[in-house]
């Protein structure tokens, strides 16, 4: 998302926690041309997010967009969950999301500039849940309600809050840590009807377009992209997966003439 931000002529300031990373990607940003800064911050501390936001508006002069994107999972069954386990993921994905959404609102507000808010959640944020990874589960949900409670309060101020609910787009970090072996992410296929995972330029497409002014409107919305994945659930889905198209297809036929 950075890449594309940066590719389109925005200026981009990132954060995480591991300065190396920020080091090697920051460089590798500063190919299109546009300003880029770094900034190491842990997401759940609510003061040190303040302070990085002085110094991004010291840097850049002004910032008129923020993307949550930091988050963190695991798969574990919920009953093994230790409190610890799920205040470390709710304290990344939802305070973590509440901090810079905090002080970047109140920037905005105090400065009277519009701006405009993304959050990063899931498909599993509303309607089913997930098993297995309850306290991503609970704290993305958390974050959706933001958006939206959000949207509507600070429409007065011209700020925007939308959210993108991505399905599976392959990253190491995600990768390693939700599929123990070949078998899983294999099984997971099936569930996609598009039968292929996402590509990071189209992500990176849908968050620069919700970002900026073409999209003026839109506030308050949570668009899905999952190659129809979310789907998987209608109750006659399944019978595609018992056998082929074409023997589906002479079934129904045999059917029609039964009756
Ligand atoms: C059970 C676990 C655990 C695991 C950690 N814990 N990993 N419990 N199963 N696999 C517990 C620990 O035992 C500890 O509990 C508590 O969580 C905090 O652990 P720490 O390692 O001290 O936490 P911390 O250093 O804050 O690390 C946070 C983390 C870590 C999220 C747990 O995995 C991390 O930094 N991840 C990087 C970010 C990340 O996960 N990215 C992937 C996001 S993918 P106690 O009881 O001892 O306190 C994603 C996409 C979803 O979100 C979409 C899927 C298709």
């Amino acid at each position: 998302m950075a890449h594309k931000f940066a590719e389109l002529g925005a200026d981009v300031a990132i954060c995480g926690r591991t300065e190396k990373k920020l080091i090697d990607a920051s460089e590798k940003l500063r190919q299109h041309g546009s300003k880029i800064h770094w900034y190491a911050v842990d997401v759940r501390d609510y003061d040190a997010v303040g302070e990085m936001f002085n110094k991004i508006i010291n840097d850049f002069g002004s910032i008129t967009g923020l993307v949550n994107n930091a988050a963190g999972n695991f798969l574990c069954a919920s009953e093994d969950l230790t409190p610890g386990g799920f205040k470390s993921i709710v304290d990344i994905v939802l305070f973590g999301s509440f901090n810079c959404t905090h002080h970047f609102g109140n920037y905005l507000i105090k400065q009277k500039k519009k701006g405009n808010i993304l959050n990063i959640v899931t498909t599993y944020a509303e309607d089913a849940g997930s098993a297995f990874v309850l306290p991503s589960a609970c704290g993305k949900a958390g974050v959706l309600a933001m958006t939206r409670s959000l949207a509507y309060e600070w429409g007065t101020y011209e700020i925007r809050v939308n959210a993108i609910a991505p399905g599976p787009f392959p990253t190491e970090g995600a990768w390693t840590r939700l599929f123990p072996s070949k078998k899983f992410e294999k099984k997971y296929l099936e569930k996609i009807p598009s039968a292929r995972y996402g590509d990071q330029e189209e992500l990176a497409n849908l968050a620069a377009f919700l970002m900026s002014d073409m999209a003026p409107y839109i506030t308050g919305e949570c668009v899905t992209i999952d190659g129809g994945e979310k789907l998987s659930g209608g109750q006659f889905n399944f019978i595609d997966s018992v056998m082929s198209r074409s023997k589906l297809k002479m079934a129904f036929k045999l059917l029609k003439l039964k009756k």
